[in-house]
């Protein structure tokens, strides 16, 4: 089905996007307000446990006990992002007091944390409305909001189809959660989805020192200025903004003193960090090394990474940096260098393989991951045996992989659409490939001895399960195990999505 979008015109010009540390001119396209194409599921290759990039979570965090708090429900749609920003929110409501709970039933506050990269993930967000709708007839204290890029590109329209939405708020301005909350309790159904000049990061509360897991996210970049041809990202989290980093190394240390042993840096394009540091700009490169220099901190990741952005420093990172764990998402999207074109990515086929094989002289160890979308408009069957002959080369070990989905909006939207059927049969055929490629890089895993970091409890009896240092899920059964231990283990097995293993002796 299909439905129309308003991106708030200063979101389309360059001379308006009121960002900071903004490092590039976008390219923005005109508004179009048309929804037309396929809105055919997002499929994914993915490991369970695995922090899953394009998954619907629903987090809940420790109880605090304290009779008089309001309950507060958070469901997080879409990427690694948008769990790290529920976390905020759910914090920063900490301190208004509210404590989370894992049940909408009773919640005096509902927020759905929203995706809208593709139609179906948008379409969600309605969906869910609906199923609430009897909680919100039920319970007169329940306020509803609704965040996230759903809410950026098309809060009004959100308004107006669901009135019972009490709030909305967009991905820049959580910093104002709690006053919108204030307000929407006042019987007011307040919308907030402007670009405000300062970092929302900046305007949140300093993270509370409770006890975490062993692995965190944190988010040192924000927004895009790639304009894809295919992507409402620049237009729901705006133009490119990278956090100090002093507010970076200071978030990271208070994390690693409640327990945490791991951390992802994100953004949408997290190599083309570029903040402000004692002596200048710093980028992805030196942040990672000034990090690597926090003690207790074992590990470090970051993704989403543009091809563009792997810049020689980051490379070379990968072969010098300890701490830096050897495995890395660089979405390609297509292997036809005509499509790769008309999907406005800057570089063709083959200097993405290029680059590949010089990430893998710095690391040959490195697990290569990829997104891929197929169906693009006008991709004829050559460009995507392209795309199949691009992965033979690559060898990925993880992926994900879409169905092309048109975004109103983007400009992709407005061109010959390729037939859904035609597009799930490549869809079906990439994605045999590419489960083998990981099936294969599980296999070659087995007899060899790795590093896990435990994070949870499996299904079975005293069985745990954790990271390995290139992503791969690893089961172990051992009681002695707690969640935390970061210990060597040998491969025994693989199963479809992860492996199992024994410690080792000694
Ligand atoms: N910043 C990241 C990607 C963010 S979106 C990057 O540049 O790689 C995550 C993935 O969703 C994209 O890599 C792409 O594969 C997919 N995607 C984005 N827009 C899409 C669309 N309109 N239809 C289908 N898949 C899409
Ligand atoms: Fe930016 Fe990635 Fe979207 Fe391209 S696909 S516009 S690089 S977020
Ligand atoms: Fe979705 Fe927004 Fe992330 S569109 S993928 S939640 S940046």
């Amino acid at each position: 089905m299909s439905r129309s979008a308003t991106y708030p015109i200063r979101m389309l010009n360059p001379a308006l996007r009121l960002r900071t540390g903004s490092r590039r001119a976008g390219h923005p396209h005109g508004v179009c307000k048309t929804g037309r194409g396929s809105s055919r599921s997002c499929n994914r290759i993915v490991a369970p446990g695995v922090p899953v990039l394009y998954q619907t979570f629903s987090i809940s965090f420790e109880e605090t006990g304290m009779p008089e708090q309001k309950r507060l429900y958070i469901k997080t749609y879409g990427c690694q992002m948008n769990v790290y920003d529920s976390e905020r929110m759910a914090e920063a409501m900490g301190e208004h007091g509210y404590k989370t709970t894992s049940d909408p039933e009773g919640a005096d506050l509902i927020l759905l944390n929203t995706c809208h990269i593709r139609e179906k993930a948008a379409e969600k967000v309605y969906s869910e409305l609906g199923r609430l709708k009897p909680l919100k007839a039920s319970n007169p204290n329940l306020r509803i909001g609704v965040a996230g890029c759903v809410a950026q590109a098309e809060g009004a329209e959100i308004m107006r189809r669901q009135p019972m939405v009490d709030l909305v708020v967009g991905p820049q301005s959580y910093h104002r959660l709690p006053e919108l909350e204030a307000r929407a309790r006042n019987g007011e159904h307040p919308l907030d989805t402007e670009f405000p000049a300062e970092l929302k990061f900046e305007g949140l509360s300093r993270r509370p020192g409770t006890n975490r897991g062993p692995t965190a996210f944190l988010t040192v970049q924000e927004g895009c200025d790639r304009f894809c041809a295919f992507c409402v990202v620049p237009y729901t989290r705006g133009a490119e903004a990278s956090r100090p980093v002093s507010s970076v190394i200071a978030e990271a240390q208070r994390l690693v003193a409640n327990g945490v042993r791991e951390i992802t840096l994100l953004g949408q394009n997290v190599n083309a960090y570029n903040g402000e540091g004692r002596d200048g700009a710093v980028s992805l490169a030196k942040l990672i090394s000034g990090m690597e220099a926090i003690d207790g901190l074992d590990r470090i990741r970051y993704t989403t990474s543009h091809p563009n952005d792997m810049t020689d420093d980051l490379i070379e990172a990968h072969g010098t940096c300890p701490k830096l764990m050897p495995y890395l998402h660089l979405p390609v999207q297509s292997g036809s260098d005509r499509i790769l074109k008309r999907m406005n990515r800057g570089h063709t086929a083959k200097a993405y393989v290029r680059l590949i094989e010089r990430i893998r002289a710095a690391r040959p160890d490195i697990l290569i991951s990829g997104d891929f979308i197929v169906g693009f408009p006008e991709e004829t069957e050559v460009d995507f045996a392209d795309t199949m002959a691009l992965v033979e080369e690559v060898r990925y070990g993880q992926s994900y992989s879409f169905k092309y989905s048109a975004r109103p909006g983007t400009p992709a939207a407005e061109r010959d659409q390729v037939d859904p059927e035609v597009a799930s049969d490549r869809l079906e055929r990439l994605q045999t490939l590419l489960s083998r490629q990981q099936r294969d890089s599980q296999d070659d895993m087995i007899g060899r001895e790795v590093g896990v970091l435990f994070e949870r409890k499996g299904r079975k009896q005293d069985q745990m399960v954790g990271k390995s240092e290139h992503l791969h899920a690893v089961h172990v059964s051992n009681g002695n195990i707690v969640a935390g231990d970061l210990l060597r283990v040998r491969i025994t097995d693989s199963a479809p999505n992860s492996l199992a293993g024994e410690l080792t002796a000694g």
